[in-house]
């Protein structure tokens, strides 16, 4: 059983037949001619013999009517056996624990708070990803903790239910701290979603399933190659919540897995090769019906929840196919030609009955409606290389000032043959268009995160609905983490009508320390 970098044979094939050889060797060229990512598959090379780890729910107290959670960051081991040698302690980080973090779960309507400590050596910080709040709660850069320190962040829940998630964000170190281990989900809850026909026992029949790919070194620790490869690391060891050839035994006629890309820089075409399913809700949560599909393709930050349906005493596994990156250059290099198995699902002679995936309209679907009629400003985005609009990251530059209740469109483009990952923070966005077309149907519902073809134009409309502050900003980024910590992120206000906050120079610099 290997789980290193075998190079498949399929990968170089398909690349020649496509006739993108000049490509590929400046590929190579530009990765320094470092090891090539990709072309791995771990299909049917892993023995699926490891009990899925599910996250625990985080504990939380209600204080004063506020539900209150605490988060601490710290090191650890842990041992990722079958990839590594049994009796391998890898260094890690998680929360609370030594890899990943517990499941926070609250209902719309909720006013939350999060003690978050920090017992590393150096600074992070942890943003919830997805979720509408003050900027000065969000837990970017600008909200770093201390080793040792200590952060209160508290808001008020007021979305729809959705799977989202929390990870640190420090200025340039966002990759190193997720890919240690440090990330987790949020479960957002209403009544619209526990009004959908959708199995909802955590850990049984509602599974949350966070897919990470890494590479070991050859003691069992894990490596972050820095061979300038695009789009970062791509790792030949894919694993579902912590657990490499992980199984989940399933009892009921249905399963929902809230799959999240918690991976740094690999995108993932999520299928089971023997079956569709029904994907119910994407980012910022359900779709308008369920949507049956073969695949989902989900870049760094996105999440899907699907609905897979089983037979008794079967088995069958949620794989990843290779992914279609659209245009990129070379996309052998970029992990479009690998496969990876991720999760075993194995059902009981018996199963307990499930529901029928469905639900009426959401009675929240007025209120959170857009509407492109509504929208008053369209802002351009061009992603290069590295830069949005010709820019690199400056904690002390704001890039775009918005003003409350303003309806935008932001158009977005990735001006280079290279895969990015567009991510707002703040708000759920809808994709209207791409390329003047109708967004695939995958792509409808409620999104903080897309994946961009190159050279494609993304038509995303969001309003931006309170939490005004002159001089702490809001995020928006590349999501594949080594290009987000190299300067592809850029900030933006959402400021009073009438404001005199401008792009520029941030006043009164607000701005933390820098981490580095
Ligand atoms: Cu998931 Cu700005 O991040
Ligand atoms: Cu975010
Ligand atoms: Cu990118």
């Amino acid at each position: 059983m290997s789980y290193t970098h075998s190079v498949g044979e399929r990968g170089h094939r398909r690349a020649v037949v496509g006739g993108a050889a000049g490509v590929v060797a400046l590929v190579l060229l530009a990765a320094g001619c470092g090891a090539i990512p990709g072309s791995v598959t771990s299909v049917d090379d892993v023995s699926f013999d490891q009990e899925l780890a599910i996250p625990p729910l985080a504990e939380s107290e209600v204080i004063d009517g506020v539900r209150t959670f605490s988060l601490t960051a710290q090191e650890g081991t842990t041992s990722f056996a079958p990839a590594v040698e049994p009796g391998t302690e890898t260094e890690t980080w998680g929360f609370d624990g030594a890899y990943l973090g517990p499941t926070l779960r609250a209902e719309r309507g909720e006013r939350v708070a999060v003690d978050v400590a920090n017992d590393l050596d150096e600074a992070t910080s942890v943003h919830w990803h997805g979720m509408h709040l003050p900027p000065e709660m969000d837990g970017g850069p600008h909200q770093e903790v201390e080793p040792g320190g200590t952060w209160h962040p508290t808001w008020e829940i007021d979305q729809p239910g959705a799977t989202l998630w929390y990870h640190p964000h420090p200025h340039g170190a966002t990759e190193e701290h997720v890919y240690r281990g440090l990330a987790g989900m949020f479960i957002l809850d209403d009544d619209a979603t526990r009004a959908a026909d959708l199995p909802a026992e955590y850990g049984v029949d509602d599974v949350p399933v966070i897919v990470q790919d890494k590479v070991f070194d050859d003691a069992g620790q894990l490596e972050l190659t820095d061979d300038g490869a695009e789009p970062g690391t791509l790792g030949g060891v894919v694993m579902a919540n912590g657990t490499v050839g992980a199984f989940h035994e399933v009892t009921t006629e249905r399963v929902r897995l809230r799959l999240l890309n918690g991976s740094t820089a690999r995108t993932y075409a999520f299928g089971l090769p023997d079956r569709s399913f029904d994907l119910v809700a994407t980012d910022g949560g359900l779709l308008e019906a369920p949507l049956e599909l073969d695949h989902v393709r989900l870049a760094p930050g996105e999440r899907a929840e699907i609905v897979v349906t089983m037979e008794p005493g079967e088995t069958t596994r949620v794989a990843s196919a290779e992914a279609d990156l659209g245009n990129v250059a070379a996309p052998f290099a970029m992990g479009g030609n690998d496969a990876f198995d991720v999760l075993e699902l194995r059902a009981a002679d018996e199963l307990e009955p499930s529901p029928e995936p469905g639900w009426g309209p959401s009675r929240h679907a007025e209120a959170d409606a857009l509407e492109v009629s509504d929208a008053t400003v369209t802002r351009t985005l061009e992603l290069d290389e590295r830069r949005i609009n010709g820019e690199l990251m400056d904690m002390s530059r704001i890039d775009e000032v918005a003003t409350v209740g303003d309806t935008e469109i932001w158009e977005v483009r990735s001006t280079v043959p290279m895969p990015h990952s567009f991510h707002v923070h703040d708000v759920q966005f809808r994709v209207v268009s791409i390329d003047g077309e109708g967004p695939p149907p995958e792509l409808a519902g409620p999104k903080d995160t897309v994946y961009l073809e190159p050279r494609s134009t993304y038509r995303l409309l969001m309003r931006f609905e309170d939490y005004t502050d002159d001089a702490v900003p809001y995020m928006y980024h590349c999501h594949m983490l080594r290009h987000e910590d190299e300067g592809m992120m850029g900030q933006f206000l959402v400021v009073e009508p009438g404001s005199e906050a401008t792009p520029g120079p941030l006043r009164g610099a607000a701005v933390g320390h820098a981490a580095h």
